[in-house]
């Protein structure tokens, strides 16, 4: 995603709402605070405005469910409970906490501005914020609006659908104009009152009550002026991103163990996990999803086929020793952070030779 500069608190700017509802976004900031501050989950990260604490949520909220985030939380936080215990841990350290979040780069990333963020402490604005790695417009926004109360409106996906639906407009978001439209009109919302509490009530409003499939609106602040609930439209909108191809691999993994001792490949010229060892083995670029295979995985717009096959030591992928590594199988998963790997692992042990 482009990024782009926070938009500065301007009363000159055209606001996004038409004419009929002058004042509009003032009354649907009131709406949403007083639901929020009614109906809110209790959740670990709503417990303090601590920049730190708020930082790690966001990322890990962009990679999975609340749910699914907390305990992932709660472990890390016990582990690096400061931005300098952070920045002082080891890179493996950092990754294998983050083990099974997927995205690694987002972990590595943490890590880079926890090194920078260790000794400048944190900046309060999103336009300063968005200068450290791993920050792209969205979390600086969430950081300096939760944390410090900058008046800056956060966009993601649940924002995207509910201010898609209360306006009643198709938007194609993922295009920079109209995202910055929404933008625009996310930053109005969080004019009025505490951001912090008008953005947590937008996600908490995406999370909880309009969301995709079927909205509760009757439960909804805003029902009495949204316009997708006026025209029945409420399931059309937001509109759905064109898709972009899938890319099928069959990777022919080639499992090799000298004792409890199993040969990676230190480097290698797969298009995924570039910075790890990997299993050696071919890959073939498939036209379609094969019928047959022992595993499949996902990452990013590959889909990745496995089959493997359990190879004697002199197998010709093992053909240039220098480049391999052998890793005791039980240290595996301590060594190597990927979800990917850990399941080849897993089948392979499980696997009758
Ligand atoms: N999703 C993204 N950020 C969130 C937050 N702070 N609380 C709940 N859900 C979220």
């Amino acid at each position: 995603m482009a990024k782009t500069t926070p938009r500065k608190r301007s009363s000159t700017k055209t606001p996004v709402f038409p004419s009929k509802a002058k004042n509009l976004d003032r009354q649907l900031s009131s709406q949403l605070r007083s639901w929020y501050l009614q109906n809110k989950r209790e959740l670990p990260w709503r417990q303090s405005r601590d920049p730190y604490r708020i930082w790690i949520s966001e990322v890990m909220l962009q990679q999975t469910t609340t749910q699914a985030v907390i305990p992932y939380y709660q472990r890390f936080l016990q582990r690096f409970p400061t931005v300098k215990s952070l920045a002082d841990a080891s890179e493996k350290d950092v990754l294998a906490q983050w083990a099974g979040l997927g995205y690694y780069s987002r972990a590595r990333n943490l890590h880079k501005a926890a090194k920078i963020l260790a000794t400048t402490g944190f900046p309060k604005t999103a336009e300063e914020l968005l200068e450290l790695p791993g920050f792209g417009p969205y979390t600086s926004r969430a950081v300096s609006s939760l944390a410090f109360g900058e008046n800056v409106g956060v966009l993601d996906g649940n924002v995207i659908r509910i201010l898609s639906r209360v306006l009643g407009k198709k938007y194609e978001w993922w295009q920079n104009k109209d995202r910055a439209h929404l933008q625009t009109f996310a930053d109005e919302l969080a004019q009025h009152g505490d951001s912090s509490e008008i953005n947590q009530g937008m996600m908490e409003l995406g999370a909880t009550i309009c969301t995709p499939q079927s909205p509760s609106c009757f439960l909804c602040p805003w029902n009495k002026n949204c316009e997708a609930r006026a025209r029945g439209l409420q399931t059309e909108l937001p509109l759905r991103k064109p898709k972009t191809a899938s890319i099928y691999l069959m990777w022919s993994v080639e499992w090799t163990m000298k004792g409890q001792k199993v040969a990676f490949l230190k480097t290698h010229d797969a298009p995924f996990l570039k910075k790890s060892p990997l299993l050696p083995g071919s890959f073939q670029r498939l036209n379609q999803r094969p019928e047959k295979f022992d595993l499949k995985h996902t990452i990013t717009k590959y889909e990745i086929f496995m089959q493997i096959k359990k190879s004697p030591l002199k197998s010709t992928g093992l053909s240039q020793p220098k480049n391999l590594l052998w890793l005791d199988v039980s240290k595996i998963t301590e060594e190597i952070p990927y979800s990917l790997i850990h399941k080849v692992v897993q089948r392979a042990l499980d696997q009758k030779s």
